[in-house]
């Protein structure tokens, strides 16, 4: 029976924790750590919360999916309706590859390759989001020399200040190098109709990442309504309002989850009032919380007064901390007798592979197992094989069964692609 809940992805039963109705040890008897679990339940809640949300206007969830471009994750979103926002060739033909049809694409991204624009117009993507003026020339000119027309959306940066707890994950402010500045866009919107081979469809934006109000959204929409009746005004046949994604999910167990209700009622006032279908991009939303990294106690360390736990999984694994100084809950998959305030760090040579510091954890041993919380999203698609290190497994639990979705890397992956006998050539 596939499972849709609200319940937490992973819950303790008898002091040992479960994705849904499967017990974590389990999953590593089978597969070994570090391996990443995602909840099938989880992902299919977030998709229905944000259906129901938006269910008043025409909409259409495009999933960002960088976040987790795993194809069974991907696979499941599509079966439940769900379109794609992709930002390379790569996303593409993992998107086709899952089954999803071209119209189910949206092209987001600042450098889009002309192999990557030819591909997307092979495909016949719902939208190419342009990002620059000279992007825009050469969509034309790619969609020129292959006799066809591209549909485009103009992305607008509409220079709002956005609240995000990383400065990394912020886009719809003033000097990022993403989408038009505002007071381009007119420009751009006149330069459209002077080329034969772009169309443009829509008009988009994306604030940020991890936004928890809606109070950016607030401050964007009039931006991005008045680029619409602008180039409506113009002649333009608009049928597309992209929001892009966003949305927050809680990393911290006492932190609450983002007001979807807050945020739709003011993106669907918007909707309406331009008619137009809405669009939006949701990454981490849909598979963050489903997600955790599991992973075993190799070590206990204790150095110049601190203590360490290390574990098996590192930063090549999950790079949140590293890059962002993000916050993941650690929870004991077998309950802890106590805990004890330490930095939970990974195997890799460099000081910033640590997943928690100066936290109070379970006070585990070698041998015990971790989940990482959270780690759904922007974990296994940031992942890397620095350190020679084969990537995890990845596993998705759907009720009481589970699959391996990615089986873990060998060591021979790790040099698949090298050559140990060169052959020289001269330009
Ligand atoms: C264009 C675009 N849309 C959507 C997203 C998804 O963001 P989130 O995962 O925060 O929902 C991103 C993230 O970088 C993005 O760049």
């Amino acid at each position: 029976m596939p499972s849709t809940t609200s319940e937490p992805a992973f819950v303790r039963r008898a002091g040992v924790l479960h994705a849904e109705h499967v017990p974590l040890p389990a999953i590593v008897a089978a597969v070994g750590t570090p391996a990443y679990v995602y909840c099938a339940g989880t992902i299919r809640d977030r998709l229905a919360r944000l259906e129901a949300a938006f269910a008043s206007v025409p909409h259409r969830i495009h999933f960002a999916m960088k976040a987790n471009s795993n194809l069974a994750i991907l696979r499941l979103l599509q079966e439940l309706g769900a379109g794609v926002d992709i930002v390379s060739g790569g996303e593409l033909f993992r998107a086709r590859e899952a089954g999803f049809a071209g119209r189910d694409v949206v092209f987001s991204g600042v450098g889009k390759t002309v192999r990557e624009i030819e591909q997307a117009l092979d495909a016949q993507v719902l939208l190419i989001n342009v990002e620059s003026e000279a992007e825009l020339v050469t969509i034309d000119a790619v969609a020129g020399r292959l006799g066809t027309v591209a549909p485009i959306a103009i992305r607008v940066n509409p220079e709002v200040t956005v609240d995000t707890p990383h400065a990394y994950i912020k886009t719809g402010e003033k000097g990022q190098k993403f989408g038009i500045p505002r007071d381009d866009v007119a420009r751009l919107v006149s330069l459209v109709r002077e080329l034969p081979h772009v169309e443009l469809r829509g008009l988009g934006m994306h604030l940020g990442s991890q936004i928890g109000n809606a109070d950016p959204m607030r401050d964007a929409l009039p931006r991005l309504l008045a680029a619409i009746a602008a180039a409506r005004a113009e002649g333009h046949a608009i049928a597309y309002m992209d929001v892009g994604g966003g949305l927050a999910v809680p990393y911290h167990a006492e932190e609450p989850e983002a007001d979807i209700a807050d945020y739709a009622g003011v993106v669907l006032a918007a909707a309406r009032e331009t008619g137009l279908t809405l669009l939006l991009e949701p990454g981490r939303f849909l598979v963050a919380e489903a997600g955790a990294l599991v992973t075993e106690v190799l070590y206990r360390k204790h150095a110049a007064g601190k203590d360490f736990i290390v574990t098996d999984a590192g930063m090549n694994d999950l790079v949140r901390p590293a890059l962002y100084q993000a916050y993941h809950r650690i929870e004991a998959v077998e309950s802890a007798a106590g805990t004890i305030v330490a930095d939970l760090v990974g195997p890799i040579c460099e000081s910033g592979d640590f997943f928690a510091k100066d936290r109070e954890l379970p006070d585990v041993g070698a041998g015990a197992l971790l989940a990482v919380q959270t780690a759904g999203a922007y974990g296994y698609t940031m992942s890397s094989n620095y350190n020679s290190r084969p990537r995890p497994a990845e596993v998705l639990v759907d009720g009481d069964r589970f699959a391996v979705i990615t089986e873990r890397e060998r060591l021979e992956d790790l040099v698949r692609l090298e050559r140990a006998h060169l052959q020289w050539r001269t330009a």
